[in-house]
């Protein structure tokens, strides 16, 4: 029987067999793209009223294409900082703070769409109010901490493969529930100790992995569907598959368990290493030419913690591993889950943290499938997958390991992505080349391959390389695989600044390079400051604790004690994703524009900013000049008209070197000119992550998360009361939001006017 609520019968839910629908959406904005070539920009299109796929190809015929025109332009004013001086009212019990609200420009309109909490399945329950949900209700509601996130359209009555009946009003959004606040996850009380139980252990895992949903616009109002059989929730304990290279490897053998509501027991054995339990720490996202959703797996390693000493020995594999991963026994200490669940003790079951960390597939449009972890594109602190499909159909994913001084990577698949037999894409994750990246300081880079045969600095194959050395090259690339990290530090990849999200340019209006951005976030150990006021780098052998090296300053990084981060791009030789070479620039260096802040004497300087102010002020374009200054930029992504969004994961509150640049914001720039404005500023101690549009672009989700960071179980509204405080919003179509303390949540940004976002 068909509802409101249920999805039309000509939508495949089975995950066998069959084209799914969002195979067909990513051909028809493969044509979309092909259409918009060299002719015409979204603005232009906007300017007469036509963007949806639909009436695309005759818009693009009939509009006049304005002399001037170069891109896609930002028709919006930028808003003001959101900093704790603008802010002269008294709040949240703080004079200083900045406000606890979300802000975006004249002629926009925000709402809140779902926030952490709220039923997005069948039989799921209405948020409480006072955390006391039980690990069973989590497992049905809008995980914790949501960060990267995609709209995937369903179809609608018209439908082409060549063009219209792509729904902007009715989409499957996939958003990452990236950590747990377990101080506002649970009533006062139950995060502590003894109260800590098992129940209390699942409600964390289930708040944490992927919310899956069902978005409608009905009446002009969008909501999250009620029951409907997209509705799914992937947690820690969901089981996935394990494919490619390192799958079934001994590493990956970890101790197999039962897994109950009430317990995680052991069976006495060990898995095959090619099936486990979860993703957890899902921070940014990525999608494939083929219609599934990207999950990446960042600080996985802080969900592990032990009572017993766990192996950080240089001189044994797994300490090793743990070593370079930062797998301790102190893990992130706001977790306890190894109280109650030993998968998550690395001293009892050694080899579960190789089961993290890995690029996670997931089909949105078949609940009962498993999610695959597809360990061909490496294992590190996963930010994001960015997919880009060149003229001859090879398909690359470009992703950063978010953590000070390590890498950018690229996935090559070995074989073509097949626009007419879509089937035969799906298991193209499986089999290709892992490269890292090297940034050069003639604004060249290489493409450096992680395979068995790849020299490295010691003048030795990795195969001869005792981290990698197995009974054939088929084990020693499982290990490559498995040691990434490991691996880069042998060949002699550029140790970035906290690689964060990658972004591709739209090869639309003349602009047909394959230019990849990437955000590098902030970095306090670049140019040394420590206390011998020494660099050092990465050790080429692997056995570098995470995050401790401290290295100069280089081209690609240029700036000493980075406190406000910059975005890097660079173009593929040829245009092609199996290039292995580029060129490379920074696209911005992010700062505050009027800072008085001076370089520390315990950093090395780099003599084109010296000790002054100059290290710290950026060369942010903006008119008038200041006005649209940011700082930490984390979340990058492109819309499909060309303009780039970023997002920012800095001090919350506005305080310290964030003093003028103030709260979290999301500004818009403009590739071609630089031209940077602010679109949104979000609440008190929260950070602005997480980016998608509707196909025509007039309706945009963003994510907030954690307002309200760092308040405790006694004081849960302390920092924040965001959004309830914000918004009265309906729940089954009666009841206000409860309020009792923050939430992380997804916000829906239209224009009054119904037009395009950003323009
Ligand atoms: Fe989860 Fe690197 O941000
Ligand atoms: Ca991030
Ligand atoms: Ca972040």
């Amino acid at each position: 029987m068909k509802g409101i609520t249920h999805p039309k019968n000509d939508i495949a839910l089975s995950p066998a067999g069959g084209e799914h629908i969002c195979d067909i959406i990513e051909r028809v904005s493969v044509d979309r793209r092909s259409f918009l070539h060299s002719a015409v920009s979204s603005a232009a299109l906007a300017s007469v009223g036509g963007i949806t796929l639909g009436g695309l190809v005759s818009t693009v015929h009939a509009a006049p294409i304005p002399a001037s025109f170069r891109g896609p332009g930002i028709g919006f004013d930028s808003i003001p900082a959101e900093t704790r001086r603008r802010n002269v009212e008294v709040h949240r019990g703080s004079a200083e703070a900045v406000l606890d609200r979300v802000t975006v420009p004249a002629g926009y309109k925000a709402e809140v769409f779902v926030a952490w909490g709220d039923p997005i399945m069948p039989g799921a329950t209405p948020f409480i109010g006072d955390a006391s949900e039980t690990a069973a209700q989590q497992a049905r509601q809008f995980g914790m901490h949501n960060d990267g996130m995609h709209f995937f359209p369903l179809r609608e009555p018209g439908f082409s493969a060549f063009g219209g009946g792509v729904s902007s009003e009715r989409g499957v959004l996939c958003v990452n529930n990236e950590y747990t606040h377990e101080d506002i996850l649970f009533t006062k009380g139950q995060e502590l100790g003894a109260n800590y139980t098992i129940d209390k252990t699942r409600k964390s895992q289930n708040a944490h992995g992927v919310s899956i949903l069902e978005a409608r616009r009905v009446a002009g109002k969008w909501t999250v569907v009620k029951n409907s059989p997209y509705g799914r929730r992937i947690t820690a304990n969901t089981p996935c598959r394990i494919s490619g290279p390192a799958a079934g490897h001994s590493l990956m053998q970890a101790k197999a368990y039962n897994i109950s509501d009430t317990a995680t027991t052991p069976t006495g054995g060990a898995t095959d290493g090619r099936s486990c339990f979860g993703t957890v720490n899902n921070c940014a996202h990525g999608i494939t030419p083929w219609g599934t959703y990207l999950t990446c797996e960042e600080n996985w390693n802080g969900n592990f913690s032990s009572d017993l000493p766990v192996d950080q020995s240089a001189a044994t594999e797994i300490g090793k591993l743990n070593r370079r991963y930062g797998v301790s026994k102190d893990g992130f200490s706001v977790y306890n889950w190894h109280k109650n669940d030993e998968r998550f003790d690395p001293a009892k079951n050694p080899k579960e943290p190789h089961l993290f960390g890995w690029v996670v597939e997931i089909d949105p449009f078949a609940p009962n499938s498993q999610p695959v972890k597809r360990t061909a594109l490496g294992r590190f602190k996963h930010e994001s997958a960015q997919y880009v499909v060149d003229a001859a159909n090879n398909v690359a994913f470009y992703m950063g390991d978010d953590e000070r001084n390590e890498y950018i990577y690229k996935f090559v698949c070995a074989g073509k992505f097949d626009p007419v037999n879509l089937a035969a894409n799906r298991d193209l994750l499986d089999n290709g080349t892992l490269y890292v990246a090297r940034f050069d300081a003639n604004l060249q880079g290489k493409w450096i391959a992680l395979a068995p045969g790849t020299t490295g600095l010691d003048g030795k194959a990795l195969r001869n390389n005792p981290n990698f050395s197995g009974a054939n090259d088929a084990e020693v690339l499982a290990k490559i695989l498995i040691k990434t990290r490991m691996a880069a530090d042998a060949v002699g990849a550029t140790q970035m600044d906290r690689p964060e999200w990658t972004g591709a340019r739209p090869r639309i209006s003349g602009q047909d390079e394959i230019e990849i951005y990437c955000t590098l976030t902030n970095n306090n150990r670049r140019g040394g400051g420590g206390t011998d006021n020494s660099t050092t780098s990465n050790n080429p052998d692997g056995s570098t604790l995470a995050a401790s090296a401290r290295p100069p300053f280089d081209a690609a990084n240029p700036r000493p004690d980075n406190d406000f981060g910059h975005i890097i791009r660079w173009r593929e030789t040829g245009k092609l994703v199996t290039a292995t070479t580029f060129g490379w620039g920074i696209f911005v260096q992010c700062g505050d524009s009027i800072t008085t802040k001076t370089l520390a004497g315990n950093y090395t300087p780099n003599p084109a900013f010296g000790v002054g102010p100059a290290n710290y002020v950026g060369n942010i374009v903006d008119v008038p000049a200041g006005s649209a200054d940011f700082g930490a930029p984390d979340g990058l992504w492109f819309d499909y008209f060309g303009r780039l969004w970023v997002q920012t994961d800095q001090v919350g509150d506005g305080s310290g070197d964030f003093i003028n640049i103030g709260a979290n914001c999301m500004v818009c720039a403009d590739p071609n000119t630089g031209e940077v404005r602010r679109f949104l500023t979000g609440p008190n101690r929260c950070e602005v992550t997480g980016v998608t549009m509707t196909p025509d672009g007039k309706t945009m989700f963003v994510g907030v998360q954690h307002p309200g960071e760092d308040s405790r179980a006694n004081a849960p509204t302390l920092y924040s009361n965001w959004p309830q405080n914000q918004w009265t919003v309906e729940s089954d179509g009666v009841t206000a939001l409860p309020a009792g303390r923050p939430r992380s949540a997804v916000v829906v940004i239209t224009k009054n006017d119904g037009g395009v976002i950003g323009s």
